[in-house]
């Protein structure tokens, strides 16, 4: 088991980074410290935060406002710190942005995870300032393995095939990471995991959006025919396979991280009203007539799905929280934090909502 002691966390403010920091400060063999570096993007949110800042802010959490592409910034935090752990969340992480505008998405996801992996050669291998063992973990995704056909699933030898900019360019940081290790001997490992759900999800996601629009009985968008199928995974199942990587993973291993979870989106959207008409009173079969079958993305994936039995039976990871219950717990979250969304969801965010709409109609 590694000591992790000086955690570099990128994109620590977004919604799976924040979730992360969370669960890692509360873990009772970690006693280390965690610098949590990010620009404050749309996506990136002290919010999301609040509660970690005001119990550990400069005792055993530390924030850094900063671009991962800026290579002084990330040296600094390096020698500061005395960075022993990266685990690099940040990223621009929405297709359908990537769609309307790819330019962020080659810049930080590929050229930040470059800057990263280059500080780190440069720190960690020739001078061994670190007298302890390092490692970089990059957080990816499964849309780099492309899309499957009905049946099927991906595992880590499936080959690459990105239909999106962003899948492209998560692909090409993944090819980075790996020939750092290859090449350079940098110890790095990588997850691949599906799409995760929970709280403080930026909610121009699925889950969150259709969540906020039901209470708010708002339309609810469905691309296509909304027959596409996603793996759904809870943050909190994601984490903690990304720690039991940390701590037991191999230098030069990826990891697919999946929920064994498919659904239809059309399918979960009715779920979804179920479970918020039963929460909160509502009728059902009138939020059912808000559903409003919009043009389609293009490129749209038709189906992802993982096999994780990799990490499953060398880490011993699984998942612990069923779907029904990860739903349930995100509604409740939701509907409790009302202020955290209608902060997003007021000023900047609505003009990108109709932005993208209009590409739609
Ligand atoms: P997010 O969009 O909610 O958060 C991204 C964070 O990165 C934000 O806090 C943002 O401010 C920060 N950031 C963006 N550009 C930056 C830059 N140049 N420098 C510093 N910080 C920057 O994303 P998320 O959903 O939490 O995803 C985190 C990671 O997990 C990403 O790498 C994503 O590709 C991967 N992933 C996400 C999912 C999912 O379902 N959300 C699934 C698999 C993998
Ligand atoms: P999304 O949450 O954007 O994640 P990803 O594209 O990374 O899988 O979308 C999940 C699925 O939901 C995807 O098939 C697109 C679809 N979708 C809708 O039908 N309506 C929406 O408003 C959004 C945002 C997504």
């Amino acid at each position: 088991m590694r000591k992790l002691q000086n955690v570099l966390v990128t994109g620590g403010l977004g919604f799976i980074g924040s979730n992360f920091i969370r669960t890692l400060l509360k873990e009772p063999a970690f006693t280390g410290k965690i610098i949590n570096l990010d620009k404050i993007t749309y996506a990136g949110n002290p919010a999301s935060l609040k509660d970690v800042q005001e119990q550990f802010l400069d005792t055993r959490y530390f924030f850094e406002k900063g671009d991962i592409t800026e290579r002084g910034v990330i040296e600094q935090i390096f020698i500061k710190y005395h960075i022993d752990t990266v685990v690099h969340f940040a990223a621009e992480s929405h297709v359908d942005r990537s769609i309307l505008g790819p330019e962020n998405f080659i810049k930080t996801n590929v050229l930040g995870t470059f800057t990263l992996l280059e500080t780190a050669r440069h720190f960690w291998l020739p001078h061994k300032t670190v007298d302890r063992e390092v490692l970089f973990h990059h957080i990816s995704t499964d849309e780099v393995y492309g899309s499957l056909g009905t049946t099927g699933s991906f595992s880590e030898t499936s080959p690459y095939d990105p239909h999106s900019p962003y899948s492209a360019s998560k692909a090409a940081s993944d090819h980075l990471v790996l020939s750092y290790y290859y090449t350079y001997g940098l110890p790095v490992t990588i997850s691949n995991c599906s799409n995760n759900y929970g709280p403080y999800q930026f909610p121009e996601k699925f889950i969150p959006l259709s969540i906020l629009n039901i209470i708010e009985e708002k339309p609810l968008p469905v691309y296509g025919n909304g027959k596409n199928i996603r793996d759904w995974i809870y943050v909190g199942d994601h984490n903690r396979a990304v720690l039991k990587i940390l701590n037991e993973g191999g230098a030069g291993q990826r990891y697919n991280i999946g929920g064994d979870n498919e659904w239809e989106n059309i399918r979960l959207l009715h779920t979804l009203i179920d479970i918020i008409a039963r929460k909160i009173n509502l009728d059902s079969e009138k939020i059912r007539n808000t559903i409003k079958f919009v043009k389609d993305r293009p490129g749209h994936d038709l189906r992802y799905a993982i096999d994780c039995s990799k990490i499953k039976k060398e880490l011993g990871w699984k998942q612990d929280v069923n779907f029904t219950e990860g739903l349930s717990r995100t509604v409740d979250w939701y509907l409790g934090n009302q202020d955290w969304a209608g902060q997003i969801r007021s000023g900047d965010y609505q003009k990108w909502i109709e932005k993208n709409y209009e590409e739609r109609n």
